[in-house]
């Protein structure tokens, strides 16, 4: 199982192992919007606050839409994040 910390809203849900985040945010009722759910429009910015490193690689998409700045920063898209274990922590980017 794997912890996800959605630090804005104080909550904090279990998933599976490699669960994708958008499902976990639309379960949880987290406030993290979405727009296309395909890494185009960037609606569902967010910042990873800790445990980057339990979250899959960037994808083509988010590396096409993201700035490499923004990666750096840790910045990502919610939908296309996997949970890979452990625990992340992450809130709606600014
Ligand atoms: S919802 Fe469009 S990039 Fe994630």
């Amino acid at each position: 199982m794997a912890t996800i910390f959605f630090a804005a809203d104080g909550i904090r849900t279990q998933v599976d192992n490699g669960s994708r985040l958008q499902d976990a945010i639309d379960s949880a009722g987290a406030s993290i919007l979405f727009g296309c759910r395909e890494g185009n429009c960037a609606t569902c910015m967010i910042h990873v606050d800790a445990g980057m490193e339990n979250l899959n690689p960037p994808t083509d998409e988010e590396q096409m839409t993201l700035l490499p700045s923004e990666l750096d920063e840790g910045v990502r898209l919610a939908c296309q994040c996997r949970v890979l274990g452990g625990e992340v922590t992450v809130r709606a980017a600014d």
